[in-house]
């Protein structure tokens, strides 16, 4: 955790945070204290960062703050990811996979982070030099560019790259923005590939050749905007953050990854400065065992007509949210390679946002 993102960010206790939102009467929470950690240096890899109003402490592990509503039972979860030595040898990562069998975390987490790391590092690999246009990596980053591109004005302030996954959004962010960039996450393996790509001038990542065979690649990648860039554990639900403290956010196709997609938005607008900017894209990849089915936005069935208007829906959800819509793409293509014989092209929907300031007062 980098000390420069601490102060400026200044993220507050989830469980305050929570609490005054439910009741507005209660104060705004203040920022986190660093209790344990050295405060002095600019990279903070193991400490505690407290509450003072409510005394809840919040672990810095591998150099990730855990600002989560319950990060004992987050941490008793992930245990096992922290743990895990960067530097595993690639045979003993390759008997773990053989001995813990195909359907454990061991294999879901190199499936993450064979498709995360391919997309995001990929294009910095040699090996895949000789991709056609078509397959080639980089498709999450391609789909933001799109948008920022047509943003007017480039945002002031940080901003948010939210569900980030291995990181690469983030260090694109950086390299449009003066600004400081926070990616957050709850996968704890992409979040230290990002880190990985943050501090080691490489990332490391098993690429999936077919079955449970991987190969390890080893891609040099330089964070040239890097030291504007930090990743956290943060869930996109409840954003640790008071109202207003981002310029921009991006939260690329992660909507459909959450169990309450329409508190997410509302956080996320929360969290947006007015004359802010948010650009999301949405695979609309409902699953029931990620987000309730009352939760889905469109294709919940039931309706007499033969085509859910998903888009329609989305739009509804976003201004309920507090938005208004600046600019869409309706047909962005995003590309996730599985194995070295299937991957999987999402037709996303990709929207430039803003606060709607007419609502000012009306949105918690
Ligand atoms: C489909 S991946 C997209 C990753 C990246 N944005 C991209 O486009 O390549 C969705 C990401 O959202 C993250 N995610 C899921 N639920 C989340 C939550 N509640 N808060 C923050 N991130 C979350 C997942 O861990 C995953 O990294
Ligand atoms: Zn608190």
């Amino acid at each position: 955790m980098r000390m420069t993102h601490l102060r400026a960010l200044a993220p507050v206790c989830p469980q305050c945070l929570a609490e005054q939102l439910h009741d507005t009467g209660c104060p705004e929470p203040r920022p986190l204290e660093l209790e344990e950690g050295d405060g002095q240096a600019e990279e903070i890899e193991c400490g505690l960062l407290r509450c003072l109003a409510c005394n809840a402490g919040y672990p810095i592990l591998a150099g990730l703050p855990v600002l989560v509503p319950d990060p004992a039972r987050f941490i008793a979860d992930h245990l096992v990811y922290f743990l895990l030595p960067a530097d595993l040898p690639e045979a003993l990562e390759n008997w773990l996979g053989e001995a813990l069998g195909g359907s454990g975390w061991h294999e879901a987490m190199r499936r993450h982070c064979s498709t995360y790391g391919w997309d995001h590092y990929g294009d910095c690999d040699p090996d895949e030099a000789t991709c056609d246009a078509a397959s080639r990596p980089g498709s999450a980053v391609r789909s933001l560019a799109v948008a920022f591109e047509n943003l007017a004005a480039a945002p002031h302030g940080p901003v948010l790259d939210v569900g980030c996954g291995a990181g690469r959004a983030s260090f694109a962010l950086a390299e449009q923005v003066r600004g400081l960039v926070l990616g957050i996450d709850l996968n704890v393996p992409l979040l230290r590939l990002a880190r990985q790509a943050l501090h080691t001038g490489e990332v490391v990542y098993p690429r999936r050749d077919l079955g449970r065979a991987y190969a390890r690649r080893r891609v040099p990648f330089s964070a040239a905007c890097g030291r504007q860039v930090d990743f956290w554990i943060a869930d996109a639900q409840q954003p640790p953050f008071t109202r207003g403290r981002f310029g921009a956010l991006a939260a690329l196709n992660m909507v459909d990854c959450l169990e309450r997609p329409a508190e997410a938005l509302a956080a996320l607008r929360r969290v947006l400065a007015d004359g802010g900017r948010a650009i999301i894209s949405v695979p609309y990849d409902w699953a029931e065992a990620v987000t309730p089915v009352s939760e889905w936005i469109a294709g919940a069935g039931g309706s007499q007509s033969d085509e859910t208007d998903a888009e329609a829906e989305l739009r509804t959800k976003a201004t309920a949210a507090g938005f208004r819509i600046v600019q869409e793409w309706p047909h962005q293509p995003w590309r996730l390679r599985l194995h070295r014989r299937a991957s999987v092209t999402y037709d996303t929907h990709v929207l430039v946002l803003a606060p709607d300031e007419t609502l000012d007062g009306a949105i918690p």
